[in-house]
Parts: C-alpha cells; structure tokens; sequence
C-alpha cells in the first residue's frame, strides 16, 4: 500500500568556532586546510528542528525550509543524500507491520521539513545548524549504524562547519590527510557541562546578507593570500594545542587571547584576499576597541569576542556577573533605536536579561 509514512525528527543547535576554518583544499569532498575547534550553542537558541519522512506514495526528493520548499539540486545536497543513502539499514515497525528493506532505500523518496528557531534574516549563521540536523534526522530515518564522527563525515559535506555540530560542548574539527576526506572528521574535546560558566551574547549589529559567501571567500583566499598559507602551516597547529589545554584546564584568560587573536587572523587573511573582502564593519570594529579597553583595565581578560563571515560580534563572557556587565555596557553604548541598534541575542542564559 502507498498509505504508510515512517518519520523521524531532530534538533542541532549551531556552533561557533573559536580557531576559524577558512579555505579549502578539496571543494568537491570539503577537506579544511586547517584544524578548527568551536563550541555548540544551547539547543532552546539559533538551532534547526528537522523533521524527514518516507512513504512508496513520495514521487520525489523535496524540501521546505521554514514552510518554504527549498530546491535540493545543489551538489552539498545531493552529496548528503547519496552517502546516507549508501549507508541505509533495515527498517520494521511490527505493529504498523512496515517493512523497509535496506535495498528499497534506493527507490523510496523522502521529504524534510527543516525550521529555524532564530530569524532567518538576522544574518547568523543557519548552514551549520541545517545541514547537521538534516544529515542527523534523515540518519535516524534510515537507521544508519554509523556513529556521531562518522555521520560529522557526511555533514561536512554538505557545510564544513556543520561537521562541527554533531556533537555539544567543545568540538575539533580534525583536518585529516586522506584525498577521499575519510578522516576529516569532528570529535568532542569535552562535554557542555565542562565549561558551563561560560555566557555567550550575540550582537546583531547587522541583518543584512553578507556580500561574500564563504564559498567564494574561501576559494578567493587560497588562490591570493601568502597570510593563509602561512596560518595553515605555521600558525593554527601551535594554536590548536594551546587551545585544547586552555579549553581542557577553563583557563579564560588563554583562552579569550586566542579566540580573540584567531578571529582577528581570519578578518586579516580576508584583507590579504586579492581583492579584499570586509566582512566587519564600522560596529564591529567599536566593540572589538571596547572590549579590549575593558579587559586590559581588568588586568586579565573577561570577554572574549569572535567574528565569522559577517559583521555580528559573537561575545563570551567568563561567568554570568560579566555578561550582565556586558549587556549593560552594550546597551549604553548602542543605545536602542539609535542608528547602531544591536540586537542581542543572549545564549546559555535567559534569566541574565532580567537581573
Ligand atoms: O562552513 P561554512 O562554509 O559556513 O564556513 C564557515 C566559516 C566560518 O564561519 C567563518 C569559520 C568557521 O570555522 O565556522
């Protein structure tokens, strides 16, 4: 009978990364030209719900994006689609008496219905959140035997950041030296409870589209800038273990030092990109001074500030003390309604905005 529906659903949150992916050596397989490490955000803030379904009565792939349908033509997609595919187990549900044989995974057609917790268009980044939680659900759907590493493997596929949210708490993003990328993987440095005194606030200081995607950033950057090449070989595997043991002992003071220096080392490669590309703005600039102002008048750092391919300041601070501080002093500097209104967004803690 066409009639029957099996469904499964899941919910990633994003990542941000404190050591910065930026450029490719394979842009087919997505294969980095350098380790990076993040940290998953909370799941109730910027995080994808997917649901996937399968029935013999689908005639097609198809997918909405919050309830509106997406094309699923794209490469990263249709890469995403195949490996899982390939993977697919058998499927029984004895009391609906369904059968899903592994062979039949082949003719059997799903749909996804993918939703964002976080406006769209506030200009944060949704790809890693998506094509995780896409790659997870339709794992589950298919029954996959594969484990949280391995199925990042496929999710990086489709976003390479999006290899990093399989898991929560702290996660690296292993480079790997195989041409096919099987090697290229995330595992979890430590858990979300390791660090959990830490308070991430997001300010929106814009919602427009960034003008350069990372896609074509990143290729622009390895075809122009010596600074990339030199930060892949020289600069990030130094970084990487400071990182780690910074992260392992919540040591916040090395710890904001080089998430602060590796975002600025990402924005000067994409000066040193031919041409330049300017992902901050003026705003973004201000908070990076002012933060910097209030750590060294503090005698050891209490924020640490990171920012991807778009002007929004990704602020961490140490405990919930300094994020009230921090929110207070955002506000009083960009005071709402002016013509640099930030919007934030304060994840890990929703208590902190009424203290
Ligand atoms: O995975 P993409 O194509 O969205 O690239 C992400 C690049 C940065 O966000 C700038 C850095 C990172 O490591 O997430």
């Amino acid at each position: 009978s066409k009639k029957w529906v099996v469904m499964a659903t899941a919910q990633t949150p994003t990542n941000i990364a404190v050591i910065k992916y930026w450029g490719k050596r394979d842009e087919t397989l997505i294969l980095p030209v350098n380790d990076s490490i993040s940290v998953t955000l909370d799941p109730s803030h910027l995080c994808t719900t997917t649901t996937v379904a399968v029935s013999p009565g689908f005639e097609q792939d198809r997918m909405w994006l919050n309830g509106k349908e997406i094309s699923l033509s794209g490469g990263r997609f249709q890469s995403c689609l195949r490996e899982i595919r390939s993977r697919a187990c058998d499927v029984e549900d004895k009391e609906k008496g369904i059968k899903i044989e592994k062979k039949d995974w082949e003719k059997l057609h799903v749909h996804i219905a993918s939703y964002n917790n976080f406006p769209t268009a506030a200009g944060l980044a949704s790809s890693a959140a998506g094509l995780a939680c896409l790659v997870f659900s339709l794992a589950k759907l298919m029954n996959l035997k594969e484990n949280p590493s391995q199925l990042s493997a496929i999710a990086r596929q489709g976003s390479g950041s999006a290899c990093r949210s399989l898991f929560g708490g702290f996660v690296k993003w292993i480079m790997g030296k195989d041409e096919n990328g099987s090697d290229s993987l995330a595992v979890q440095l430590v858990e979300e409870e390791h660090w959990n005194e830490l308070v991430i606030i997001i300010a929106v200081v814009s919602a427009r589209q960034k003008e350069t995607s990372s896609t074509s950033g990143m290729r622009e950057s390895v075809e122009t800038s010596l600074l990339l090449q030199h930060r892949a070989k020289e600069i990030v595997p130094k970084r990487m273990v400071k990182m780690e043991e910074a992260i392992k002992n919540r040591d916040f003071s090395s710890f904001a030092q080089l998430t602060c220096a590796d975002s600025n080392q990402f924005h000067a490669v994409c000066l040193d990109t031919s041409p330049p590309i300017f992902y901050m703005n003026d705003t973004s600039h201000r908070i990076i001074s002012y933060v910097e102002k209030w750590n060294r008048s503090e005698g050891s750092p209490q924020v640490a500030y990171t920012f991807d391919a778009g002007p929004n300041a990704v602020l961490i601070a140490r405990n919930r003390q300094v994020a009230a501080q921090l929110l207070q002093r955002l506000l009083f500097f960009f005071p709402p309604n002016s013509d640099t209104d930030l919007n934030s967004y304060v994840l890990g803690d929703k208590s902190i905005l009424h203290d």
